[in-house]
């Protein structure tokens, strides 16, 4: 039995795997501000002998900061999936992201295309009238949000069939429905952009390519949905019967270019145009300029990062996750994007204010994890100065942007963040133009860094 994992304060977990804390509040919660904030992060690193190679593959939990007329409460629970059952019974069989299987050669040529991990602890949001949690799988949890149990699998009533999808569906304010990127490895390879309600999905526009690249996020335009294809890529054939995790089949091939992929929302001829080469996770956002085509996203030189958030090397500590803010410019007959940069500052987890049309935008919001140096950063894309939520204790996750009700003014409300010191977890509320503390809510147990959420107002 190896000693158990010591893990950086940012990335600590509370012990019981469900429960309730009832918060501490200073400060002043805005009367408008009446809702759950909703996470999902990676949580467990060990079940039995089974230990997460990385940190996205710690078991998931979900939790809610209910805020109401007589406090914030809140509530907590390990997300109820397949494979936390099958860990917890000791078997190792279905792929994740970088923790290799153990599966027999028999079991390998039984099934060439392993099971998919339903760990769903990348983002979770509304759906219906429930919530839904996603990972980067085919497999989408559906979730009770009085409860956080997970009350089953969400079934697509369309003939696209089991295709992985992002954690990263794009609402479209104009149509009503979310846009997603759709990933088929079997067979002819291709991604395609899919545009979805609470039920079915239609595809829109298909691009094939032998080597896939590795796709987190994407933009969406109101003609076009735009992929990263950066040259980070996978031969899908390489993946049968292997034992290895989801990204280490993955070759980055640094004399490659970065090609923007941009499929047509109207199943128009899809187009590529060269930019420089780089890695990227998250797309900040994308907009239509005339005619051109403008894509932000945080840029990183190489996927170094997707090392950088082993498990052995976050025992070290919370890397920076430092990407570049960078606008791509796509103008119409041209091969190559114009790059500028958006901001000086360094960051992840970025969000806009999605109210706010993307040529007029003025305000980023994003946040940097790192150990001891962690912050939540405001830029300002007219102005030079960069407002910032730091008090080198907490590790703060994500900013998550709450308009104030009936304002239509950018960046006006709040943007809540999660932190913890690795003993107590803080929701932070803040001004959201100045990053000045509004409030906060203080809850007796830790929670982990995560990834995404969203905040779903009280009816
Ligand atoms: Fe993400």
């Amino acid at each position: 039995m190896s000693a158990a994992l010591a893990l950086p304060a940012g990335l600590r977990a509370p012990a019981a795997t469900q429960g309730t804390q009832t918060c501490t509040v200073s400060g002043t919660l805005p009367p408008w501000l009446r809702g759950a904030l909703v996470r999902t992060a990676p949580a467990r690193f060990e079940v039995g002998a089974w230990r997460a190679a990385h940190w996205f593959d710690a078991l998931g939990m979900l939790f809610a900061f209910d805020l109401t007329d007589t406090g914030v409460t809140l509530r907590h629970r390990d997300v109820e999936s397949t494979i936390a059952r099958r860990l917890a019974a000791g078997r190792n069989d279905i792929a994740t992201f970088a923790t290799p299987t153990q599966r027999s050669w028999a079991q390998r040529l039984r099934s060439l295309v392993p099971e998919t991990s339903d760990n769903t602890n990348v983002n979770i949001v509304p759906r219906g009238d429930g919530l839904v949690a996603l990972t980067e799988t085919p497999t989408q949890l559906l979730v009770d949000p009085r409860t956080l149990a997970v009350t089953g699998t969400h079934a697509w009533r369309d003939s696209l069939g089991p295709l992985l999808m992002t954690a990263h569906p794009v609402f479209d304010r104009t149509t009503k429905r979310a846009v997603d990127v759709c990933t088929q490895l079997v067979g002819r390879s291709y991604l395609a952009a899919v545009e979805h309600d609470d039920v079915g999905r239609t595809e829109l526009a298909r691009w094939y390519t032998p080597r896939v690249p590795y796709v987190h996020s994407f933009g969406v335009t109101k003609r076009s949905v735009v992929l990263v294809a950066h040259p980070f890529t996978v031969l899908p054939l390489a993946m049968l019967a292997s034992n290895r995790g989801y990204v280490d089949h993955f070759r980055w091939d640094g004399g490659a270019p970065t090609r923007l992929v941009i499929l047509d929302r109207r199943g128009g001829p899809t187009r590529e145009v060269e930019a420089p080469t780089g890695f990227v996770f998250h797309v900040i956002d994308a907009f239509d300029d005339g005619d051109d085509l403008v894509l932000d996203a945080l840029v990183y030189r190489d996927p170094s990062i997707v090392d950088a958030l082993r498990t052995e090397a976050l025992t070290r500590a919370l890397p920076s996750l430092g990407a570049t803010a960078t606008r791509f410019r796509v103008r119409p007959g041209r091969s190559a994007a114009e790059v500028s940069p958006l901001a000086a500052e360094p960051f992840e987890f970025p969000i806009i204010d999605a109210r706010t049309p993307g040529v007029s935008r003025r305000f980023v919001w994003g946040a940097d994890p790192q150990s001891g140096a962690s912050c939540v950063l405001r830029i300002d894309l007219q102005g030079s100065e960069t407002a910032r939520f730091a008090d080198g204790v907490h590790t703060w996750g994500e900013p998550v942007f709450v308009a104030r009700p009936g304002s239509t003014d950018e960046g006006d409300g709040v943007v809540l963040t999660v932190g913890t010191d690795g003993e107590r977890a803080t929701l932070a509320i803040l001004d959201a133009r100045t990053l000045l503390e509004v409030g906060r809510a203080v809850a007796p147990i830790p929670l982990p860094l995560g990834f995404h959420g969203g905040f779903v107002r009280a009816r």
